[in-house]
Parts: C-alpha cells; structure tokens; sequence
C-alpha cells in the first residue's frame, strides 16, 4: 500500500483530502503544527474513514520535525497544504507570510531531496492569476498575484518546478485551488476557522448558528446579472478527489512539473450563495450591504478542462450539495473542533 506524507492534513483541505485517499487505499500520515487546527481532526478523519492515521505534531519550517515525520512514515509521495492562507493578513505582514510559506516550502524540499522522495502536489490557488481579465481563466493565463499570499504560492510554485528541471527524478502537481466549501457529506469533518472567518461560506455558517449577527456584503454594483461578484465555487470533497487523481498521475510523470485548475467551471454570485444556505439551513441569513472592497474582482471562474482530459477528473457536485454538507457539519459542530 503507498503511503502519503499530507503537511497542513488537521486543516480543511488537508482533512478532506485524507479521507479520500484513505479511502482509495492510501496510508497517510499527518504532519501538522496544528497552528490552524486541532488534533480532534485527525480523530475525526479516522472516524469517517473507520481507521487510523498518524499525526506528527511539527512545523515544516523546523527540520528535525519534517525528518522525524520522513523517517517513521517513508512516504512514497507529499501533499504540501502546510501555510498561512489569510489574504488580508499578507497585505498586513507581508513578512511574515513570504517567511513563513517559504520557509515552509524549502525546508520539505530539501528534506525530500536527503529522504529520496521525489513526488509532490503542491495547495496552489487562484490567487496566482491576480486581476485576470480572460474568463474562463485557463492554466496558460498569465500569472501576476494582486497580494502577498498569492506571490507566496507563485514562488512556490517556481521552487518547486526548479526542483524538477535540476533533477528528473522529481514529478509534481501544482494545484491552483478556486473557492473551495462545503464538508464531508457525514458532517463529521469541516471548516472550523479561528476568528472571523475571511471567507463567505464559513461566514454565513456562523450566522446560521447564532455565532454571528449578519454577513457584511460588499458590492452589490458590479457589473453582474444580480450586482454582486461571481466565483467558482467547488465542493471540497471534489476538491480532495482531485488531489488524489493528481497524485496517483504522479507515478508516471518523472521529470515533469503539471498545472492544474481545481474549480467546477461553473460561476456563483454571492446573492446566489446566500440564497441556496437560506434554502439548506432554514434560516433568514440577515446580510448588510457595503461598498466594494479594494482589490476584490466582479468575477473568476475556472477552465477546468486540462484536469479533465489528464486526470479524468472534474468537479460535478452542485451548489445545493455543497450548502447541504456544510449545514450538516456546521449544524451538529456549532462551535467546530475544539469546543
Ligand atoms: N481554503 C481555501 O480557500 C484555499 C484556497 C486556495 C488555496 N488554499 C491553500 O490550501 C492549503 C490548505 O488550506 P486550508 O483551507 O485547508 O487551510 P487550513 O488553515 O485549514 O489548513 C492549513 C493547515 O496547515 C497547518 N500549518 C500551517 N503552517 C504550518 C507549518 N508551517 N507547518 C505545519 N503545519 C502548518 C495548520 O495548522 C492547518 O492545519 C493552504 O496552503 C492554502 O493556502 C486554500
């Protein structure tokens, strides 16, 4: 049986993600600074999937963690989500995040290198392709991120192509997230952010459940069918399918370093969000309106296809299942993980 090293696994993606390749099979093994999460996840993945896996508690910045975590699990490949993902917290310390996802990502490689494992799939995002203004934005889009955290993905995704061009050996797949929600359909495992969430569904989740008053929404004039902006919203079980489709087409790809687009193709508005949560939740989901945000787009959707015709993967979950798992797991975890 393989095994695959999941830096950043106690998080959302990396969670969902688990499950999947646990239940194709994999045997996973967990290194997490649980900095944005808690170990009850680990337990929650093993829960769903109906057996263990091992968590490493340990910072990928910190060497004798990411040995330590090589050496017991021999990983036969690596799915790097290990980061800080805030985007207004990078404009805010961009130091920190450059620091921080650098550090991170060049301390693995290395550690790869010495351990002689030599596949990667990288937790790229959208945020690479900044203002684009071609839509569908497909992989040969060009790349010039509007903020700190999307330059941090785009350097990495630089390393980690130089890793490849220096050693054949090397096959990676870097993977360029969209928006990723929901949760696992059991509603044992889900989105559980510290703080107030930065992004939309998660923030409307918590409204649900009482947590929050009413969601501030910011831009109701652009110029879309209903005046707020549109996104490509992907089911994250979707999402964590594809990782192990990227994955498993690692075996086969030495000396290459793949691209790929993780979204459904398909664009929602806010509005329209707003309206299939009120559908699955039952509640009225008060929201208060506010002027457009600075740096925000009026829309960004996805060409998924080069997924589709390499890896035979494709995003097919809707709108309404998406709302549904998230409600299941927001409504039995209130409080997420930890309380
Ligand atoms: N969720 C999104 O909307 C989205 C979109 C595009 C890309 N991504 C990327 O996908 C990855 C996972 O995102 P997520 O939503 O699951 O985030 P998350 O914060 O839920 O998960 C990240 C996990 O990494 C851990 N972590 C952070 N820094 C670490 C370090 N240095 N060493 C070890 N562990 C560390 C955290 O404790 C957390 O468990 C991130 O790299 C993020 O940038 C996320």
């Amino acid at each position: 049986m393989a095994t695959a090293l999941v830096t950043g696994g106690a998080g959302y993606v990396g969670t969902h993600t688990c499950v999947a390749l646990m239940e194709a099979g994999w045997e996973v093994a967990v290194l997490d600074s649980l900095e944005n999460s808690s170990s009850a996840a680990i337990d929650a993945v093993a829960e769903v999937v109906g057996r263990g896996l091992r968590l490493y508690v340990g910072d990928c910045r910190d060497n004798s963690a990411v040995e330590r975590a090589l050496t017991e699990a021999g990983p036969d490949a690596v799915l790097h989500f290990a980061g800080l993902k805030s985007v207004p917290d990078s404009v805010a310390d961009p130091v920190r995040y450059y620091r921080h996802n650098l550090e991170s990502t060049s301390v693995l490689l290395e550690a790869m290198a010495r351990h002689g494992v030599r596949r990667i799939a990288f937790s790229s995002s959208a945020a690479v392709y900044g203002l684009c203004k071609e839509l569908p934005v497909s992989e040969t889009a060009a790349t010039r991120p509007a903020n700190p955290y999307g330059w941090t993905k785009l350097i990495s995704e630089q390393m980690i192509s130089d890793v490849v061009r220096s050693d054949p050996r090397w096959s990676a797949s870097l993977l360029r997230y969209f928006n990723p929600v929901g949760a696992h359909p059991s509603g044992i495992i889900g989105e559980d952010p510290e703080g107030a969430p930065a992004n939309l569904m998660p923030y409307l989740l918590q409204v649900a459940v009482g947590r929050r008053a009413e969601l501030p929404l910011y831009g109701t004039d652009y110029p879309t069918p209903d005046g707020t902006a549109l996104r490509d919203y992907i089911h994250v079980m979707d999402l964590a399918e594809g990782h192990r489709a990227a994955l498993e087409a690692l075996v086969s790809s030495a000396g290459q370093v793949h691209t790929y687009n993780l979204g459904t193709g398909r664009a929602s508005s806010v509005r329209q969000v707003v309206a299939a949560l009120r559908e699955a939740t039952g509640h009225p989901l008060p929201c208060r309106e506010f002027k457009r945000r600075a740096g925000d787009v009026a829309e960004l959707w996805a060409d998924p296809r080069k997924a589709l015709l390499e890896l035979g993967w494709s995003a097919d979950r809707t709108l309404a299942e998406m709302c549904r798992d998230a409600w299941a797991w927001q409504s039995a975890h209130p409080q997420g993980y930890r309380r």
